[in-house]
């Protein structure tokens, strides 16, 4: 792994702050790894992570054409940091249990700067791929969610539990939930809270490969390989091309194909 900060500005994040915040940014050439390293705390999240992770998206070195989302330890993710809803919160990030006194549109904000922490990872230039061992728990899940694939080992375990905790899901998972298992599975994961395991999750497309554990790795890597033998922007145009294609008409999005291509063919005369 060659690098260790994120890009090279005054939004610089080191690789000492990401680990206060029990983060870790590593880049291999074309491939970025995220890893959640607060495996002790099952690699719970806080606004911190959210922030960090939304800043690495800002800051995202040019040449990385895959981004991988992996979690250290036993779980992937168990989720928001429960001590966001203690008085006391997690500290210098203050407490939900506070938000009574706050106003709709500063909450709304603070939940958006949260929510920019994941949406950056269906970017058309990049593939995002979770690699998901052990539990994937609310924001876990949510985070699996954000990524354009997922790898799970076949320890794997995802739980929407926030409708069990008073809550809804909402750091971007729902639209993501309710297009790879349709919309009555949604409702009866989300509002029964229970866990799916890892051949559940396969059959119901929330895993693009089981994997046994110990491979997990190396059954990333392999993808992000196989990922990397397309041109790039092929890729791009035609991971933008798919990503508009459920909003379109089978017109428009002949249209969308038409317009894609004519700029790909423009770029290849244009070498030759
Ligand atoms: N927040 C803070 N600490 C957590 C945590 C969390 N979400 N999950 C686990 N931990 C801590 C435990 O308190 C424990 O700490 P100590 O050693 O200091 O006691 C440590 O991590 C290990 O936990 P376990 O012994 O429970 O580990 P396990 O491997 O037996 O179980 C687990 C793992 C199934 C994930 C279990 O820890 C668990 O159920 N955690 C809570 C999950 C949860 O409810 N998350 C909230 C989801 S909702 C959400 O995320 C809301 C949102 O987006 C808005």
């Amino acid at each position: 792994m060659a690098e260790a900060t994120v890009g090279g500005s005054a939004e610089t994040i080191e690789a000492s702050e990401l680990a206060e915040i029990g983060l870790r940014f590593e880049v291999d050439g074309e491939i970025a790894t995220i890893t959640l390293d607060r495996p002790e705390k099952r690699n719970a999240q806080t606004f911190a992570t959210w922030a960090a992770l939304a800043r690495i998206g800002d800051n995202l070195p040019g040449q990385v054409r895959i981004v991988v989302i992996e979690g250290e330890g036993p779980s992937f993710s168990a989720g928001i940091d429960l001590r966001m809803f203690t008085p006391d919160g997690v500290p210098g990030q203050g407490s939900f249990a506070s938000n009574g006194q706050r106003d709709d549109e500063s909450l709304g904000q603070t939940i958006a700067k949260a929510q920019r922490g994941f949406l950056w990872l269906r970017r058309p230039d990049i593939v995002s791929i979770a690699a998901v061992q052990g539990h994937a728990i609310g924001a876990g899940f949510q985070l699996a969610l954000a990524c354009d694939l997922r790898i799970l080992a076949d320890d794997a375990k995802f739980c929407m539990k926030e409708p069990a905790l008073g809550l809804v899901p909402d750091l971007t998972g729902t639209k993501p939930l309710v297009e790879l298992v349709g919309l009555p599975r949604a409702i009866e994961l989300c509002l029964t809270a229970r866990t799916v395991d890892a051949k559940e999750a396969y059959d119901l497309r929330l895993g693009e490969l089981v994997v046994p554990r110990g491979e997990l790795r190396q059954a990333v890597r392999d993808l992000a390989g196989a990922l990397l033998a397309t041109e790039r922007g092929a890729a791009t145009a035609t991971k933008r091309l798919l990503q508009g294609a459920g909003q379109r008409s089978l017109e428009e999005q002949s249209a969308a194909e038409r317009q894609e291509q004519i700029a790909r063919l423009k770029i290849m005369s244009a070498r030759s």
